[in-house]
């Protein structure tokens, strides 16, 4: 079942072969989108413009010898030329009626498997133990989620790998801690507000009294190695931290495969520096064992150089300290190996914020040496800010705790839930407030370009109005209306469709193109572009909502709109799905 895209492009790919010339390259493929403007068609290809250079031709000249050769009858009306040589083409009605009938009839609608389908593993959440999730983790998670929905909806074997910082100076600073500072009582109430509380008064310490850092890392290396009484916190340690992330995970739905961390590395660092060493990927300098250039990339492209003053000078990545410590580099190496050796990943990707992007380059850069075969990636992201446009702090200056957060958003949930539910019981208002806001806020997330900065407005994210998850609920909501006003949830709808209202084409139209969209998403792992689509479905319904009548009306017309208002309704559940969102049924 082919897209109306893949089917224009591979029309249009017949019609340039015809053309015969040596100057069109042999794997030629025609790239058709949509328009954004309607009003011009509802596709169109640049592949004039791109190979009238080639041929000696005017764009123009070549877009018209194309349309004749194209065979396309079937599909479209006669496909024009506009502005400098697009290829415009407008949607047949029966081409159209056909295409929804197989969308609505299946249960992927539309939508087919990865052509390429592999093993990915995506990286992401990573808190770090003995600290409570705060918000800056919502980014990274929420993403991570949604890329590994769409991985396994389109085929891929996905691993979701929630790489935990348990092990390490933090660990030591916070035994240390432990040993030193601990408020029982404060800790019997809450336990991770408290190593938190140890964790930062350390940490402060640790940079200004020698002897408190000394104190640390002799705690850190008695955890590494192996002792009884310091491995029996670290255990006690980790399951305070992960219990109240797990409630995090099970309130927005989240599921790991596997869940490693850190420690699990441990006794991979020193063979593998001494691989390092032995291969001569590594050499030791001033007691530290590094990676170095080897000056086979371009000095601008090579993240283990810097230019300083016009000279390109090392930034080698550590691997050994020259206390014989190992660092976050070096377990990030060891990681690789496990997932490309035992787990047999394919494409890892790195869901991780844009400050650790020079660590994610240096890694990459290592594991290139090394001839490491997989694809790596680092999916990076902004910060969140608020109203201000700074870093996003609570009223009392500090980074809110991410199950406060949480439980903010669905509490202000509640006051959408009254505007809109005045028919539901307690209970169901209760759920639609929860489906709600954690909605909001995973949605706020997904709706941006994962790369920008973004102002975390609770007003923003909770409007009826506007690209927010309330008013993508609401339209779910609304074409579940229409069911039930008949009594049927999944009437009979006949093949029998006919497409002519303005307001019923767009949104069949658009209904078209979700088999387009979701194959996009991995491309650049952005789930914006299926947020935005749904936005634009969402908006598209309700003008045809307001235009189109459908239980007034009877025979074609009545199973026409039945039949587009059903796979609306199917696509934008679906699509909320893979945003790791759950439309209540009513509200
Ligand atoms: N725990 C790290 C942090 O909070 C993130 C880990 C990301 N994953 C990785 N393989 N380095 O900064």
């Amino acid at each position: 079942m082919l897209t109306l895209t893949q089917q224009l492009t591979e029309r249009l790919g017949e019609a340039i072969q015809k053309i015969q010339d040596s100057n069109i390259p042999e794997k030629y493929s025609a790239s058709v989108t949509a328009t954004t403007d309607t009003r011009f068609g509802d596709y169109q290809s640049n592949a004039a413009m791109a190979l009238a250079k080639n041929l000696g031709m005017s764009p123009r000249e070549l877009a018209a010898n194309i349309i004749d050769l194209l065979e396309v009858e079937d599909l479209c009306k006669n496909p024009e030329i506009a502005g400098p040589g697009f290829i415009n083409f407008r949607i047949k009605g029966n081409a159209i009626e056909s295409r929804i009938n197989e969308i609505r009839t299946c249960s992927r609608l539309g939508v087919e498997n990865s052509p390429v389908p592999e093993k990915i593993l995506i990286d992401f959440s990573s808190p770090n133990i003995a600290k409570p999730m705060h918000i800056g983790h919502i980014r990274s998670t929420i993403i991570g989620d949604c890329l590994a929905r769409v991985g396994r909806f389109l085929g891929h074997e996905v691993i979701a790998d929630n790489h935990i910082g348990d092990w390490g100076t933090p660990i030591g600073q916070v035994i240390y801690g432990w040993k030193n500072h601990l408020n029982e009582k404060a800790f019997d109430t809450d336990p991770v507000k408290e190593l938190l509380r140890l964790y930062q008064t350390i940490k402060e310490q640790f940079d200004s009294d020698p002897d408190v850092n000394k104190a640390c890392l002799e705690e850190t290396v008695r955890l590494q190695s192996g002792d009884k009484e310091s491995l029996d916190l670290w255990n006690r340690f980790k399951d305070i931290t992960m219990s109240g992330s797990q409630k995090i995970y099970d309130r927005l739905g989240i599921v790991f495969d596997t869940t490693l961390g850190e420690s699990f590395y441990d006794d991979k660092l020193g063979p593998l520096v001494d691989e390092l060493l032995s291969k001569k990927i590594a050499q030791e300098s001033d007691g530290a064992v590094c990676v170095f250039s080897n000056n086979e990339l371009e000095p601008k492209h090579d993240p283990l150089l810097v230019k300083r003053d016009g000279e390109w000078i090392p930034v080698p990545c550590i691997v050994r300290k020259k206390d014989g410590a190992f660092n976050y580099a070096t377990t990030d190496i060891a990681t690789i190996d496990h997932r490309v050796n035992e787990i047999e990943a394919k494409t890892i990707l790195y869901v991780v914020d844009d400050r650790q992007s020079l660590h994610f380059r240096q890694l990459f850069e290592v594991a290139r040496q090394r001839k490491i075969n997989a694809n790596l990636k680092h999916v990076s992201f902004g910060k969140i800010l608020g109203d201000d446009k700074k870093p996003f702090k609570t009223r009392e200056g500090s980074v809110p705790d991410l199950s406060a957060v949480l439980q903010e958003a669905v509490d202000r949930a509640q006051n959408v839930v009254e505007e809109k539910s005045n028919n539901l019981s307690e209970e169901e208002k209760e759920n639609v407030a929860e489906r709600i806001g954690i909605g909001a806020v995973k949605y706020a997330e997904l709706s941006q370009a994962r790369v920008s900065d973004y102002v975390f407005s609770w007003d923003k994210m909770l409007s009826l109005q506007g690209n927010t998850a309330p008013y993508m609920i609401n339209a779910y909501v609304r074409t579940k209306s229409i069911f039930r006003k008949i009594g049927n949830d999944s009437p009979e709808i006949s093949e029998e469709l006919s497409i002519s209202a303005d307001s019923e084409r767009a949104i069949a139209i658009k209904l078209c193109q979700y088999g387009e969209i979701v194959l996009e998403i991995l491309s650049d792992h952005r789930p914006n572009i299926l947020a935005t689509y749904l936005y634009e479905l969402a908006q598209t319904f309700h003008s045809f909502y307001e235009q189109c009548p459908v239980l007034s009306t009877e025979g074609t017309t009545r199973n026409t709109r039945l039949a587009l208002c059903q796979t609306t309704s199917a696509v934008l559940k679906h699509g909320l799905g893979l945003l790791g969102i759950f439309p209540p049924e009513k509200m």
